[in-house]
């Protein structure tokens, strides 16, 4: 029996929003992505509403957005890359549903970063050099959390078969 609420947790650039839609295509259920749910929700994107307002109203919607899920049912929700670092989210995921970390790197977040940093407002802006040691020292405050995760994956060569064999066991 899977579970009939998986979230998909993980850094920016992890990969969580693929491998989410992947698994439940795979598992015949429906896929959300919190960062898609907001910007329907607020008719404005994440970087345009950081810069407006904030991060950490960002991050008070963010955990109000979250929340709506647990009245889904046969869904992966992927995660933005913070939602498990604030507000008891990761306590109230683990509560709801099956969490799963997709880990991968700090090299590999930088590679993938470096060229996808214009849509996420925390690295925005940043020289390849300041990125890098941003994500050293982000990456590793935000492990803890994502560590909590009841599953654990390798981002890089991501295998679904594998994952849902895991799943199934
Ligand atoms: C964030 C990650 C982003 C998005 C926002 C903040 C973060 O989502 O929620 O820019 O704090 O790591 P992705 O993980 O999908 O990039």
């Amino acid at each position: 029996m899977f579970p009939e609420r998986i979230f998909i947790i993980g850094y920016m650039c992890s990969g969580k929003s693929s491998i989410s839609r992947k698994l439940a295509s795979r598992l015949g259920y429906n896929s959300f992505d919190t960062d898609d749910l907001f910007e329907e929700k607020y008719h404005v994107s994440v970087n345009d509403f950081f810069e407006k307002y904030g991060e950490d109203y960002f991050r008070k919607f963010e955990a109000e957005i979250l929340r709506k899920t647990g009245d889904l049912r046969k869904v992966v929700i992927s995660t933005g890359g913070g939602n498990p670092c604030y507000y008891d989210n990761m306590k109230w995921m683990k509560d709801n549903g099956m969490t799963v970390f997709i880990k991968v790197s700090p090299t590999t977040a930088y590679n993938r970063l470096v060229t996808a940093k214009r849509k996420r407002p925390l690295v925005n802006g940043k020289t390849s050099e300041e990125l890098m040691r941003y994500i050293e020292t982000h990456y590793g405050s935000r492990l803890p959390y994502y560590e909590q995760a009841e599953l654990t994956v390798k981002g890089e060569n991501f295998n679904i078969e594998k994952l849902l064999e895991i799943l199934d066991a």
